[in-house]
């Protein structure tokens, strides 16, 4: 039985931003609405134009008692309450129905209409509950946007298998209503990592040669944005410094996007206090000293230039050793090509750090840029080889590790 006390004091003074697609199922949102608002939630409305095709703007304003909105260029909409207020105000954003073609919009992050201008904005926790027809929810390209999405951290409940409009048997019913509740409700409820601050660090650093070229290496992001996502969705409030890479920003927490070691470490300094760091960025150990300010040419008979390399800043080292606001839990990775354990272990200590996870990434291994990783995690108490898995799954490993550790109130 739905405890309506308790939901009640989980969603009050929440604000909720419900985006409506369009699919048969919109009908559904209606009593969403009402449900949301008698657990004493503040329900903001978003209505495709698709959606509008299936319940109008009217009764989702009646039961919100909200202004709905519709339009990405409505000039009264964006001076009372614009997309980006929309998407900043909003403590969850729900997706009900959550139609193939919203889904494979927002994989693409297209921002074509108000809800997928807000979905791109937010970085409010994300739900979407699908809704369509069987062999659209199973196509490949559906379930591709499916992985990717959740693997960006945004949460799905449903769909369910049963009878669908279309006469079809099979999955693409939105999920029961009490389902969607209780999974909003758990978008609030305690994580194990809530209350905690996490910091977390990914991507190559980009070091100027000169305005076009860089030193960088072949980083690609998916290990620590992977983190990322799994530390958010453990319930910690996440900063993610990210170098340059082509994948995109994970829901649900805060992205800063920065180019060099020195920007890292800058980004990671204002975004202190955390309690847990995890650095996974492959920051470049060098930079070139005096970067050139124009771009180098080679004027014929020229000798060829030669970079003179200074030392870049140790952002794992710098926030281990820091004396005031040093993060409870400092996780560093080690990329290395031989002597794995021994060389993290070497590492451990000489950064201060308080966990590493040593990766191999020796030609062949496939770590750099693939979706699997193989670590060893080197405490203080030993060697534990974790065996291959997806990045996510190392990701989600390790959130539990952090759990633990922080409800045992150790580092190990
Ligand atoms: N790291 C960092 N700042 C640097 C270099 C590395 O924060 N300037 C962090 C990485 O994010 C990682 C750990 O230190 O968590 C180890 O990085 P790795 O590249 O394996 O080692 P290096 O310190 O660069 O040493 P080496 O290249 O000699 O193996």
């Amino acid at each position: 039985m739905w405890n309506i006390a308790r939901v009640m004091r989980v969603l009050s003074g929440k604000s909720i931003l419900l985006i409506v697609a369009g699919g048969i199922a919109a009908y559904k949102s209606l009593e969403l609405v009402r449900r949301l608002k008698d657990r004493g939630a503040l329900v903001r409305c978003v209505l495709t134009e698709a959606g509008a095709r299936f319940v109008t703007p009217l009764s989702l304003a009646a039961l919100s008692g909200e202004k709905v909105h519709q339009d990405l260029f409505s000039l009264t909409d964006e001076v009372e309450m614009g997309h980006i207020r929309l998407a900043r105000e909003a403590d969850l954003v729900v997706v009900a129905p959550a139609t193939a073609d919203l889904m494979a919009r927002m994989q693409a992050g297209m921002a074509n209409d108000l809800a997928s201008a807000i979905l791109l904005a937010t970085r409010a926790p994300i739900l979407l509950a699908p809704s369509m027809n069987t062999a659209m929810w199973e196509h490949a390209a559906t379930q591709a946007n499916l992985k990717s999405l959740r693997q960006r951290g945004c949460k799905t409940v449903g769909p369910q298998d049963g009878d669908l409009a279309c006469g079809e048997v099979g999955a693409g019913r939105l999920a029961e209503l009490s389902d969607i509740l209780a999974a909003i409700d758990d978008g609030f409820s305690a994580g194990p990592l809530k209350g905690l601050r996490a910091l977390v660090t990914s991507g190559p650093t980009h070091e100027p040669i000169d305005p076009v070229r860089f030193i960088a290496n072949r980083s690609s992001g998916k290990q620590g944005h992977a983190i990322a996502a799994a530390l958010a969705g453990a319930g910690a409030k996440v900063t993610l410094v990210s170098g340059p890479v082509s994948i995109p920003d994970p829901a649900g927490m805060c992205v800063v996007h920065v180019e060099t070691a020195e920007q890292m470490l800058a980004a990671c300094q204002k975004s202190l206090p955390a309690d847990i760091a995890v650095c996974a960025a492959a920051v470049a150990d060098w930079k070139v000293k005096t970067p050139a300010g124009q771009k180098l040419k080679k004027a014929k008979g020229a000798a060829v230039p030669s970079l003179e390399l200074a030392t870049n800043p140790d952002i794992l080292a710098t926030l281990s050793g820091l004396k005031k606001e040093r993060p409870r839990l400092v996780v560093g990775f080690a990329a290395e090509t031989q002597n794995i354990s021994a060389h993290a272990k070497a590492k451990l200590e000489a950064k201060g750090a308080d966990w590493i996870l040593a990766n191999d990434v020796s030609e062949g291994s496939g770590t750099f840029g693939g979706d699997s990783n193989q670590v060893h995690l080197i405490t203080r108490s030993g060697i534990e080889t974790w065996p291959r898995m997806s990045k996510s799954h190392v990701a989600q490993e390790l959130a539990e590790r952090v759990a633990r550790a922080f409800k045992k109130g150790k580092k190990a």
